[in-house]
C-alpha cells in the first residue's frame, strides 16, 4: 500500500482508555497545542480555547465525573465512569471550549442570510472537532495514546464550572498519556459501504 508518515500516524491512532503512571514532557504538551492549533477553523477565527488540566484539578475532575456517573442510568453512568478513569490515569487533560466568536462577530458582513447563527455555531463545532483531531493524530505521532470524551457533555455545565470557563461551550475533554497495555483495533466501515463515486 502506498503509505507515507502521515498516512501511517492516521492509521496508528486509538482510543486509549487507560494510561501509565508516567509524565509526558512539557515539549509534548505544547506540540500538541500548535497542532490543534494549526487546523482548519471557519473564517480562520480559531474560536478555540485550550485548558490544560494537571494535578490536584484534574483529579477534581475525575471525582466529580465519578461521582456524578451514580445520578444516570446505563449506559451513560458506565460511559462516565469509564471517563473518570481515563482522567484519573492520564497525566495531562486537555480541555477544549468554542468561544463562540464567529457567532458573536462574525455574522454583520452577512446581513439578510438566513440562520446565520445555526450555521456560524456549526462551522464553530466543526472547527473544534477539527482541532481535536489534530490533537489525536499529534500524540499518536509522538508515541501517546488519547481519547476524545464526548459522554462529559451530559456534565457541561457543571465541568466548565470546575474549570473556571465563564464564557464558552464545551467542545471535548481529551485526556493524554502514555497508552497502558494496547488498545484493540475496532472494525472500522468498507469503503465500499460508505462511499459514492458520481461523474
Ligand atoms: C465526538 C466523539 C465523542 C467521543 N466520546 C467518547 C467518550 O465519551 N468516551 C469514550 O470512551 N470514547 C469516546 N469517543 C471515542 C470513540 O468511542 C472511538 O473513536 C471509536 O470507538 C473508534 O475507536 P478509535 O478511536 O480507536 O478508532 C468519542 C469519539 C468522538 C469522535
Amino acid at each position: 500500500m502506498n503509505t507515507n508518515e502521515t498516512r501511517r500516524t492516521i492509521k496508528a491512532r486509538r482510543s486509549t482508555r487507560i494510561f501509565a503512571s508516567k509524565d509526558i514532557p512539557e515539549e509534548d504538551i505544547i506540540r500538541i497545542l500548535e497542532s490543534a492549533n494549526q487546523a482548519p477553523s471557519a473564517h480562520n477565527k480559531q474560536s478555540w480555547r485550550f485548558i490544560v488540566i494537571r494535578g490536584p484539578r484534574k483529579q477534581a475532575l475525575a471525582s466529580l465525573v465519578s461521582e456524578r456517573a451514580g445520578q444516570f442510568k446505563k449506559p451513560s453512568s458506565t460511559l462516565l465512569r469509564m471517563a473518570a478513569r481515563s482522567i484519573f490515569s492520564a497525566p495531562v487533560v486537555i480541555a477544549v471550549v468554542n468561544t463562540g466568536e464567529l457567532v458573536k462577530h462574525g455574522t454583520k458582513s452577512f446581513d439578510g442570510v438566513a440562520n446565520l447563527t445555526e450555521l456560524f455555531r456549526t462551522m464553530e463545532i466543526q472547527s473544534s472537532a477539527a482541532a481535536v483531531q489534530n490533537m489525536l493524530l499529534a500524540a499518536t505521532s509522538l508515541g501517546l495514546g488519547s481519547v476524545w470524551l464526548g459522554i462529559l457533555c451530559l456534565i457541561r455545565e457543571e465541568v466548565l464550572g470546575l474549570l473556571e470557563i465563564q464564557e464558552g461551550e464545551f467542545m471535548a475533554v481529551v485526556p493524554i498519556g502514555y497508552a497502558q497495555g494496547k488498545s484493540v483495533a475496532p472494525r472500522k466501515k468498507s469503503l465500499e459501504s460508505i462511499v459514492d463515486f458520481l461523474s
